[in-house]
């Protein structure tokens, strides 16, 4: 069995690794596909495309059990705000094998969805003349 903690929220999901992928969004088994299967909310504003830093989340223990980062991830990662030891992207990181996982919603994160944030910074694409 593989189990997840998600903090703030301190809510614990357990499954079975093989009835995995649940085919959501994100790699198969990563804590995106868990999150949305389990109604936990997780920022994806790429859909899991390793495209954004929204999905940013800091694994607390058990990061023996997930895969190894690739390049594609820890390039996209070095954009995210508040970057941490034990950061990853949740629609990138996925377990490899059962066992017992702790990750935090990093604060920039869920005060950005507290807050109404669209999922997108729209930066520049707004015309000087309406900001
Ligand atoms: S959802 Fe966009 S990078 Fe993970």
């Amino acid at each position: 069995m593989a189990k997840v903690t998600f903090l703030p929220e301190n809510r614990t999901v357990e499954f079975d690794l093989e009835s995995l992928p649940y085919s959501e969004h994100g790699k198969p088994k990563s804590f995106l596909d868990i999150a949305l299967h389990f109604g936990i909310h997780l920022e994806h504003a790429c859909g899991g495309n390793c495209a954004c830093t929204t999905c940013h989340v800091v694994v607390k223990k058990g990061a023996e059990f997930l895969n190894e980062m690739e390049d594609d991830e820890a390039d996209r990662l070095d954009m995210a705000a508040d970057l941490q030891l034990g950061s990853r992207l949740g629609c990138q990181a996925h377990f490899v094998r059962d066992g017992e996982v702790v990750i935090e919603i990093p604060s920039w994160n869920r005060n950005y969805v507290s807050e109404g944030g669209g999922s997108i910074n729209l930066g520049d694409a707004i015309p000087a003349a309406k900001r």
